[in-house]
C-alpha cells in the first residue's frame, strides 16, 4: 500500500475509528502497557499512535511521544491529550519509515495494530530498532499470518480485500524476524483464539 492511500483510508476512519475498534484494541493495549512496568522518567515511543486510544493508559511518570502519518487520526489523539490533561504526551506527524529521532532515544518502542498497515514493515522495524536504546524493549501487537496452513492460505487469499480496508492479512512473523534480525523474548495471544499477537523483543544493537 502506498502512503497516500494509507493517509486517505485513515482520514476516513478517523471519524468512527474509536466507535468501531476501541472495543477490540483498548483492552489489549491496556493489558500490554500495564505489563510493561514502565519506570519513572522512561521514554516511550508509540509508533502509529492513531486516535490515541493508548494514551490515557500510560503512567504519568514517564514521557510518551506518539507519531502518526495521518493528520486526521492525530487530531483525534490531540483531543484526548487535552481532555485528559496528558502533559507527559507529545504528538508529532511523522512517517514511521523515516523516524525523525536520534539513535537510542527511547526505552520502549511500542506499535499496536500498525506493522501490517505500513507500506514497508521491515523498514519500520529497523527504524524502531535504531531509535530504541540497546537493551530497550520493542513491543508489537499485531495480526500475523497463522501457522495453520489452511488459515494462512485464506489470509493470503483475502489479502487484496484487507488491503482495500487499510491493512494486510498475510504478514508473517517468521519473515519479519528473519529480515530484521530481531530476537523475540516472548510472544503470546491474550485469548486462546485471538487475531492478534503480542511480541516482546529486547533490542540488541549487535544484531
Ligand atoms: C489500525 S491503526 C492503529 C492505531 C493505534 N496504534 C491503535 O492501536 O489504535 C494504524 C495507524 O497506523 C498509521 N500509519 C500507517 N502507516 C504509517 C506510517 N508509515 N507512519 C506512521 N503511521 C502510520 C495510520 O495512520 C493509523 O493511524
Amino acid at each position: 500500500m502506498q502512503i497516500e492511500t494509507i493517509k486517505r483510508i485513515y482520514a476516513n476512519y478517523s471519524h468512527f475509528y474509536d466507535l468501531l475498534f476501541k472495543q477490540f484494541f483498548y483492552p489489549r493495549q491496556k493489558y500490554v502497557i500495564q505489563s510493561m512496568q514502565i519506570k519513572p522518567n522512561e521514554k516511550v515511543l508509540d509508533v502509529g499512535v492513531g486516535t490515541g486510544l493508548s494514551l490515557s493508559i500510560y503512567p504519568r511518570h514517564c514521557y510518551i511521544t506518539g507519531i502518526d502519518v495521518s493528520k486526521e487520526m492525530l487530531n483525534k489523539a490531540r483531543k484526548k491529550v487535552e481532555k485528559f490533561s496528558l502533559s507527559h504526551v507529545t504528538l508529532r506527524e511523522m512517517d514511521a519509515m523515516n523516524l525523525d529521532f536520534e539513535d537510542n532515544a527511547f526505552d520502549y518502542v511500542f506499535a499496536t495494530f500498525v506493522i501490517s498497515v505500513v507500506p514497508d514493515p521491515i523498514r519500520v522495524i529497523s527504524e524502531m530498532k535504531r531509535v530504541a536504546k540497546n537493551d530497550g524493549k520493542i513491543v508489537i501487537v499485531n495480526h500475523f499470518q497463522s501457522q495453520n496452513k489452511f488459515i494462512a492460505k485464506i489470509e493470503k487469499w483475502i489479502c487484496p480485500l484487507s488491503r482495500r480496508i487499510g491493512w494486510r492479512s498475510d504478514l508473517s512473523l517468521d519473515y519479519l524476524v528473519r529480515e530484521t534480525n530481531i530476537e523475540i523474548d516472548y510472544s503470546y495471544k491474550l485469548k486462546k483464539i485471538d487475531l492478534w499477537n503480542v511480541v516482546f523483543v529486547t533490542n540488541n544493537k549487535s544484531d
